[in-house]
């Protein structure tokens, strides 16, 4: 929707894929401390955002959503207070009839007084889920798949079931965002869910390519590790300035995957200034060569090209003429800005 936020996609963390139901206002309060000392926040990573189960099992006297007093004390709005003394944004989550965790009711026929009860403690990002929804449709008509309507109502919708830390999570997920491509867009993006980088389940090279692909597809960049405890090595993949600026690329197409080939994918796709980017990605178990021709990209052939490797922050060449070849790490990926002119 043209609301005027997300005209990229969101960029922040979410409590979720490290924390679970484990959630509560200390972590919270310094995970946004840490966004802040890892300079992550400084890169665009401004949204700090608590799913599920952040709420009492019931609702107050007069019907509304409160904190949960144990693991909440201080409120929301205190919360958000804080968050935004801190130059970062609040999200919260909330579900239909109740929330996938059971432990806290939803806003079906909750919405209104719930969205100003979001919007009085300053909430500044809400993630709806549809757990115990009561057969109460979507959307009318049977479109299911969100890409087709969600984006009259929001700024980015799910496209998958839930991430897992592991390689054929991320791989299968990747491929069922990617034929949703057509949908995004500025102020509407596909979420094939949020990121695992950090988390322990895949190696350093795997962890790369979820992100490299999770950003040239435009998908929201929600970090899922525990910031606090944030290690060198993650810090250099989520921290990557040049691999954002893709996703933040004031175009906002989502690469799509262009070739595969016994695991050997291209992924490509524009970005401004009639710059595309090019992710090498191999699926396979060993190293490969992978090549690609300027025609296959959207460019002509025999057009000059700046090529800058993103993750080896150099550039490989300042006049390649018509094709660009790479030895690719399994499961790794190389990741490129071409520029003609
Ligand atoms: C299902 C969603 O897909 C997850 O991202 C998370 O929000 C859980 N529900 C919370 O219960």
């Amino acid at each position: 929707i043209a609301n005027g936020v997300a005209r990229t996609p969101p960029m922040g963390w979410s409590s979720w894929n490290h924390f679970q139901c484990n959630v509560d206002e200390w972590t919270v309060k310094t995970t946004a401390d840490a966004l802040i000392s890892t300079g992550l926040a400084a890169l665009g990573y401004k949204y700090v955002n608590i799913d599920d189960c952040w709420g009492e099992e019931t609702r107050d006297e007069k019907g509304n959503l409160r904190a949960k007093s144990s693991t909440f004390p201080s409120g929301i709005k205190a919360l958000a207070d804080y968050v935004h003394s801190k130059g970062l944004k609040l999200g919260i989550y909330s579900s239909a009839g109740w929330t996938c965790s059971k432990q806290m009711p939803g806003s079906l026929r909750h919405e209104d007084e719930d969205a100003r009860t979001f919007a009085q403690w300053g909430i500044d990002y809400l993630k709806y889920d549809n757990c115990y929804h009561d057969g109460s449709k979507n959307q009318a008509r049977g479109q299911e798949d969100p890409a087709t309507w969600a984006g009259r109502y929001g700024n980015a919708w799910r496209t998958t079931g839930d991430i897992k830390d592991s390689w054929d999570s991320i791989t299968s997920i990747a491929d069922v965002n990617n034929i949703w491509g057509r949908y995004a867009g500025p102020g509407r993006w596909n979420d094939p869910d949020m990121l695992e980088v950090g988390n322990g389940g895949m190696s350093l090279e795997e962890y790369r390519s979820h992100f490299s692909i999770w950003a040239a597809m435009k998908a929201p960049l929600l970090i899922g590790c525990d910031v606090r405890s944030v290690n060198k090595e993650t810090l250099g993949i989520l921290g990557n300035k040049e691999v954002i600026y893709v996703n933040q690329d004031p175009l906002g197409v989502q690469a799509r995957k262009i070739r595969s080939e016994n695991g050997l994918e291209i992924w490509a796709g524009p970005l401004s200034r009639r710059r595309v980017v090019v992710v090498f990605w191999n699926r396979a178990s060993s190293w490969t060569a992978i090549s690609v021709g300027w025609r296959e990209i959207g460019l002509p052939s025999l057009t000059p090209v700046v090529v800058r490797d993103l993750w080896a922050h150099s550039f490989v060449s300042r006049n390649m003429l018509s094709r660009l070849s790479a030895n690719v790490a399994p499961h790794g990926c190389k990741m490129y800005i071409l520029t003609p002119y």
